[in-house]
């Protein structure tokens, strides 16, 4: 039997593909997005960890569903099936991905001998669209998720253009459902204007960070349809619902602690190996995780790979992470991956490469130097001023370097 950690793993990592709770009012307009008759387009925005991703998703599930159950009932002649694309747009490193993704949507076969240049994507995709609407049936309808998306805000203008002139270019070949997720509002007030034209509908629904009662309700509802409820004491919840309700209101860092206060309470390390059995525990008296395994939860500074820490380090700003990516790759002059520390000129040159990978405007060496200072605030980097005291010769270490790979690799700065 899987041991009650594992279970928690399992039934909040599960969670993702169930309703959201208390997103009622944002999920409808989501749908009413994707029922449109003709295309539309809608902006979601709100803090991390405000249910973004995990509504959108939800939405987009049900609404195929829905689609597959009125089909079969028809028993007429089938119309085409939507095509959901979903892409994060963090992982888009060069001009022509936006498109080389859809076309592996909507064409598997096709994108495959694509192969890797841009311009053969796009056009094997416009010859793929032509051939679907001579087929004489319905045009085709393309429902795409672009998730992430601040990396366009931040990103070069020219970015911003190309998810611009993709979008008008699939709407009008396509029936187009346009989702884009961001953090920051600003996207919609970019792109709005220029797609509104060619849309039908649009709507900007905004996410809020989660209030206490509403984390509570969550963690409740998922403990309890997971049957692990009476493994937490309520003051235990209500600890975690009220702390995390009073700061970022952010679901995910919720997870985290819920599950590093059960390791604390089962003595297990936060890996996938389960230490102690339900069993052994069930035959002692049943313990529940209380205030004080919360409060070690979010104190702990553990290697976890769910604890504060890497969260801390999740939720940094963008450039803060491509610099500690820079560093944490090893880059720097020598081939040894294990040393992470780097002079400014170096460590600048590097990060301007990982940006242009990743389409980001770079920040100038200054900037960078000042990121750095933030990032030694935080207890990231520590900075070793150069005899010469030239910038361009500081030297910048990283810190706790296991947290902070394991955390790049969960905001998604470690895939390209
Ligand atoms: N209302 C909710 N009910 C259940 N789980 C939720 C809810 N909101 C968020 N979650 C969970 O919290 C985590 C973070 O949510 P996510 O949608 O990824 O946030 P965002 O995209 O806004 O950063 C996910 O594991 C998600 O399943
Ligand atoms: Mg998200």
């Amino acid at each position: 039997m899987a041991s009650p950690a594992d279970r928690l793993r399992q039934c909040l990592r599960g969670n993702d593909g169930c309703t959201p709770m208390g997103r009622e009012g944002e999920a409808e307009k989501i749908r009413d997005v994707l029922v449109q008759p003709k295309s539309a387009v809608g902006f979601v925005a709100g803090p991390p960890g405000s249910g973004k991703t995990h509504t959108v998703r939800s939405v987009v599930a049900k609404c195929m569903e829905d689609e597959d159950g009125k089909e079969g009932a028809d028993g007429k002649e089938q119309k085409e099936k939507a095509v959901t694309c979903w892409i994060n747009c963090m992982s888009l490193s060069q001009p022509g991905d936006l498109y080389r993704n859809l076309l592996g949507a909507m064409e598997p076969t096709t994108a495959a001998k694509g192969g890797h240049d841009a311009k053969e994507a796009w056009k094997s995709m416009l010859r793929s669209m032509r051939n679907r609407n001579r087929t004489g049936r319905r045009r085709s309808s393309v429902v795409l998720v672009l998730d992430e998306c601040d990396a366009f805000v931040a990103a070069r203008t020219d970015w911003l253009a190309e998810v611009q002139e993709f979008c008008l270019l699939v709407a009008s070949r396509c029936t187009l459902k346009l989702i884009c997720i961001s953090n920051s509002p600003e996207l919609a007030g970019r792109l709005m204007p220029s797609l509104q034209k060619s849309m039908s509908h649009t709507e900007i629904v905004i996410f809020q960070a989660y209030k206490t009662q509403e984390i509570k309700n969550v963690l409740t509802g998922l403990l309890q349809g997971g049957g692990l409820l009476d493994w937490f004491s309520p003051s235990a919840l209500q600890f975690c619902a009220k702390k995390i309700g009073s700061q970022s209101g952010d679901m995910r860092y919720a997870f985290c602690v819920c599950m590093r206060a059960l390791e604390l309470l089962l003595g297990c390390e936060a890996t996938d190996s389960p230490s102690l059995k339900e069993a052994d525990i069930v035959q002692e008296k049943r313990q529940a995780v209380e205030m004080e395994h919360m409060h070690a939860a979010f104190q702990d500074n553990g290697h976890g790979g769910m604890s504060k820490p890497s969260n801390a380090i999740t939720a940094l700003p963008l450039h803060q992470r491509l610099i500690l990516f820079t560093l944490s790759k090893g880059v720097l002059a020598s081939k040894d991956k294990n040393v992470t520390v780097a002079q400014l000129t170096t460590l600048h040159h590097h990060y301007e490469r990982n940006c242009r990978k990743r389409l980001v405007k770079p920040l100038s060496f200054q900037q960078v130097a000042t990121a750095c200072k933030d990032l030694a605030d935080a207890g990231l980097v520590q900075i070793h001023q150069s005899k010469n005291k030239k910038v361009g010769d500081t030297a910048y270490k990283l810190c706790r370097v296991a947290d902070v790979r394991a955390a790049l690799e969960r905001s998604h700065l470690t895939t390209t």
